[in-house]
């Protein structure tokens, strides 16, 4: 790998652990305005300052955040299908290179819909970006999207999906966590992200899933919904990056995140002179 794409990957992985907090707030390619994204740049703004990359598309990066943020940006680059259509997987690449460079983004996304209708299409599309990528210094992450059938989540099948898209040539890929995990790590050879999913019923969930896909090799999280569809974004990521970057256990993040809250509600201490008495 050259100087330029290693920079953009280990940028995307700061400090010691070597992992990464990705904030995923893609959604809208193809499920329109999500509970809680539909003014984006409100959700976005708070995160900002607490994830080690942030994935959107053009339009959300053009839009809703500040040009003068240094966040690394994962921009995703497939899409041409909506939520309205039975059949997710006719992607193709909506994002040109160039426009990536010109974005300044630290990498470039896309899903490949391993199994599904499309398939050839969607691998053929990871193949030719990452030829693309690899002129330009530009790191590819794959995601292995299950399009509606949510149900494709189990170890046999993304083992499968994860070890295509990196023989195809991803830098990274982005999968989902699943019983067995450990089994789907093994089998790919560049790192692996998790993401979050549908919101989670409590945020201890979301926290297990944290914690088993990192104790069981995942170098990062690459979550959306169960961070700002929860009530409290920032405490809920400011606790995920304990998990992620600190190894805290479950207990400890739940811990962080009632500390984060209890903090923030706290009235500011007041400046104004006691009142003395006469
Ligand atoms: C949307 C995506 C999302 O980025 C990915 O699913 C992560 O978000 P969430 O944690 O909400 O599932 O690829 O297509």
């Amino acid at each position: 790998m050259g100087w330029g794409l290693t920079n953009r990957i280990a940028r995307m992985f700061p400090g010691k652990s070597g992992n990464s907090v990705m904030v995923a707030v893609d959604h809208g390619y193809f499920m329109g305005p999500t509970r809680n994204l539909e003014s984006a740049g409100a959700t976005i703004a708070p995160l900002l300052p607490y994830a080690d990359a942030i994935a959107l598309t053009r339009g959300i990066l053009r839009t809703s955040v500040p040009p003068a943020s240094t966040v690394p940006i994962v921009l995703r680059v497939s899409g041409g299908v909506t939520i309205l259509k039975d059949d997710l997987s006719e992607e193709t690449i909506t994002t040109s290179m160039e426009e990536a460079l010109r974005l300044n983004v630290s990498a470039v996304a896309l899903s490949v819909f391993v199994g599904a209708p499309h398939e050839h299409q969607s691998l053929t599309n990871l193949a030719k970006l990452v030829d693309d990528g690899e002129r330009h210094g530009m790191p590819v992450l794959a995601i292995t999207a299950v399009g509606k059938e949510l149900e494709k989540r189990d170890a046999r099948y993304l083992a499968l999906a994860c070890r295509v898209a990196a023989e195809l040539g991803a830098h990274l890929v982005k999968t989902y966590y699943c019983e067995g995990f450990s089994k789907v790590v093994e089998a790919c050879p560049v790192p692996i992200v998790v993401a979050g999913g549908p919101k989670l019923a409590t945020i201890e969930d979301a926290f297990a899933l944290a914690h088993s896909a990192i104790a069981e090799g995942a170098r990062g999280i690459d979550m959306g919904r169960n961070i700002w569809q929860s009530e409290h974004p920032v405490a809920m990521l400011k606790a995920l990056r304990t998990i992620v970057h600190d190894a805290a256990t479950v207990r400890e993040a739940a811990d962080a995140y009632q500390e984060e809250i209890s903090v923030s509600l706290r009235p500011a201490a007041t400046t104004a002179p006691r009142r003395r008495k006469v």
